[in-house]
């Protein structure tokens, strides 16, 4: 027994065409028409776009900053994926000081199994490197963690040196895995808090002016000469700036291959959020992420990145803390307040919002944006990231003619804000499947259990 989805308009990152699908035992059996067969439920679809589910790169649940823990677990984080039409997220475990990648990945897992509604999958963040990390590497890819993370930023806790993203890039091609980076000179960002607060400049205010765009292209460059010297692909997340776009650009002039990921707090949101210099308001604390929002031509910028492909992928870097409670440990101290924002849930609907509906990206690029390049760069493609016989059948049926206005209100994010309240969205998830499952059916999630799986990636 099967379910044929009839009379809708299936959209892939190459084509465009309007046929049914069938689906049966969590696979896609067949496209064309009269599919349907004995007993099989039929869906009528017309009007609606059929799109691969969503694969956001970039969330944080259920992550430990400080004292406090994001507000999205894997159950509310994953709900509120499939909400909004993501149906694999690509979540970061973290090693901890004095901790194997094992120990790490182990956690992740213990934090995630059993409570996923989408599938999921893991990248590892290194913070902590010794041979030992060097050999373990390898575990991870067996283990179906088939790319790693090492940040630029955050001195003291999370950043490492250029030898270490030397040697690990030396054995991520040999174990061809991928690496991603989060691109930010840690270094000098401590030395700009510093002076910051040495002169009482302690508010929100301050945080994008202790880490500036220069911050961000400084640590790419540099990346990307470290990637020459070693020939190997490397993949940058939450690009934010103008001037790292640029120096993008060049190195791929250069024969570099290098990969970008823009979120859509970057594209759609600029550093007017953080207030003015003499209010006393918290507000800005929401808007505080790493890196943190640019100006309007980074908007414009890297708007260009993504109609023109040089940027692949759309993640949302969804890491959330209640603005209340959470947010307010650095009320006195902006370099306090826990670094982060929600967006897993609405990333589709403002792409098809603000990149389908005002000409900047065609429905076919929204989907290889927030789905099919994410599928080829992290080990997925074709099993997901695409409609085509034998794949996953992880499908949104996407309902064009839908309003309304964003808002923490009517969120299932479980957080008490939202970047975009106010923002109009166009377009909604009619129904989701995973696997042939549905999971959300008339807009509404169905919450019957978490079936998410985990995924064993391929290495590149
Ligand atoms: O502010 C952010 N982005 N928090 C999450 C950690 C990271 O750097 O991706
Ligand atoms: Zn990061
Ligand atoms: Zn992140």
């Amino acid at each position: 027994m099967g379910i044929v989805l009839e009379g809708g308009k299936i959209i892939t990152a190459v084509d465009s065409y309007c046929s049914d699908i069938r689906i049966e035992d969590e696979k896609i059996i067949s496209i064309g028409n009269s599919l349907k067969r004995p007993g099989d439920e039929v869906i009528c679809i017309k009007g609606c776009y059929v799109l691969p589910g969503g694969i956001d790169t970039h969330t944080h649940f259920d992550l430990e900053s400080g004292s406090v823990v994001t507000a999205d677990n894997f159950e509310t984080g994953t709900k509120a994926a499939l909400v909004g039409g993501t149906t694999t997220i690509l979540d970061y475990a973290t090693q901890n000081k004095g901790e194997t990648l094992k120990e790490a990945l182990k956690k992740q897992h213990k934090k995630s199994d059993g409570l996923c509604y989408c599938d999921y999958g893991f990248h590892m963040g290194i913070t902590d490197w010794n041979d030992e990390t060097c050999y373990e590497m390898k575990d991870m890819i067996e283990e179906g963690v088939t790319s790693f993370k090492l940040y630029m930023a955050y001195k003291n806790t999370l950043q490492v040196d250029d030898g270490v993203i030397f040697k690990a890039l030396k054995r991520s091609k040999e174990l061809k895995g991928i690496i991603t980076f989060h691109c930010e000179n840690g270094d000098i960002i401590e030395e700009l808090i510093n002076e910051a607060k040495s002169k009482g400049n302690n508010s929100p205010y301050y945080h994008p002016l202790t880490r500036p765009a220069q911050v961000e292209k400084e640590a790419i460059v540099r990346l990307l000469n470290i990637a020459e010297i070693v020939d190997v692909p490397v993949y940058i997340v939450h690009l934010s700036t103008r001037e790292g776009l640029l120096s993008i650009l060049d190195a791929k002039k250069r024969g570099i291959k290098v990969y970008a990921e823009t979120c859509p707090q970057y594209l759609l949101l600029d550093d007017s959020f953080y207030g003015d210099k003499d209010s006393n308001s918290f507000e800005g604390a929401k808007y505080v992420m790493s890196p943190p929002l640019r100006k309007p031509y980074d908007n414009d910028a890297l708007w260009k990145g993504v109609s023109s492909g040089e940027i692949m992928t759309i993640g949302t870097d969804h890491c959330s803390f209640n603005y209340k409670v959470q947010k307010e440990v650095g009320r006195d101290d902006f370099s306090k307040i826990p670094n982060g924002a929600p967006g897993v849930e609405h990333r589709i609907g403002l792409m098809y919002t603000y990149g389908v509906l005002k000409n900047r990206i065609s429905m076919n690029e929204m989907v290889a944006l927030t789905s099919t390049n994410a599928a080829k760069l992290f080990g997925l493609f074709p099993q997901k990231g695409t409609i085509a016989v034998g794949s996953d059948a992880d499908i949104v049926i996407w309902n064009p003619d839908f309003s309304t206005s964003i808002s923490a209100k009517n969120q299932m994010q479980n957080v008490d804000y939202t970047p975009y309240e106010g923002f109009e969205q166009y377009g909604r998830v009619l129904h989701a499947f995973l696997r042939g499952n549905k999971v959300i059916y008339n807009g509404k999630l169905i919450e019957y259990k978490p079936i998410g799986k985990y995924l064993y990636r391929k290495t590149w």
